[in-house]
């Protein structure tokens, strides 16, 4: 069994798979605590023999489910979801979200917005007054990318934050690019003061495809923290 911080993020995942029921159609979440999530439900419904249709946030989701026998489809397949389960980079007390750690936030995004309901699942470390200590991820088409981080940075000027750095998302000196083919820059914001303004002044950018700004999508969070205990927050 996992320890600490991810026997945190363990017991989350077990809690919300328990909202899972026979016939379903579940969007599954990119990032640790969602693995942790799509194993705990691989489990049940191999030990209950339940029928599932998941739809998966990621390549690397889709790849770990389809291995561990999940009924994996593509969200072409499905009209609607009844459940997504995701994890998070940050979450306030209102349920406003930053997600894109792991450079999924687009199909994330798509996914949730297609299902009745999306529950988070993360461990205490993302529990916060205010959105933006975490880098706010903005995904931007690789064509003209640098014109569009120009328009970034006048919004980003503009906007209600204390922090204006922005960062191309890399890795080993590679800029990363997304399951959409897509590059991503990172805001180093503090604070964001007015979530939704800012959404909507990125979002209104040529060659923004979508920024990290889980906004009035999440209804339900369940905390998992380190002794094992979930508590969940609606
Ligand atoms: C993926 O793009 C993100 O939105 C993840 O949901 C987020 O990074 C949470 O990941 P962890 O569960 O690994 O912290």
């Amino acid at each position: 069994s996992p320890t600490g911080a991810e026997a945190g993020k363990f017991a989350a995942a077990r809690r919300a798979v328990d909202l899972i029921g026979d016939g379903m159609t579940v969007g599954l979440g990119t990032g640790s605590t969602a693995a942790w999530m799509v194993r705990a439900l691989a489990a049940r419904v191999k030990s209950e023999g339940m029928t599932l249709t998941c739809v998966p946030t990621s390549s690397r989701t889709g790849a770990l489910a389809t291995r561990l026998g999940l009924n994996v489809v593509t969200l072409e397949d499905v009209e609607t979801l009844d459940l997504t389960i995701d994890g998070a980079d940050e979450f306030d007390p209102a349920f406003r979200l930053i997600k894109g750690g792991g450079a999924a936030h687009l199909q994330e995004k798509i996914v949730a917005a297609a299902s009745k309901r999306l529950v988070v699942i993360t461990d205490p470390s993302k529990d916060v007054a205010h959105l933006g200590a975490f880098p706010l991820p903005v995904e931007v088409t690789p064509f003209g990318h640098t014109a569009t981080l120009r328009l970034i940075q006048q919004v980003v000027n503009q906007a209600d934050v204390d922090g204006r750095e922005i960062t191309m998302r890399q890795h080993e000196a590679v800029p990363v690019i997304t399951d959409e083919g897509n590059v991503v820059y990172d805001l180093h914001l503090g604070r964001i003061g007015d979530p939704e303004a800012l959404m909507r002044d990125l979002t209104c950018l040529p060659g923004v495809v979508e920024t990290g700004l889980f906004l009035g999508l999440c209804d339900t969070v369940i905390i998992g923290h380190p002794d094992g205990r979930a508590e969940t927050r609606v």
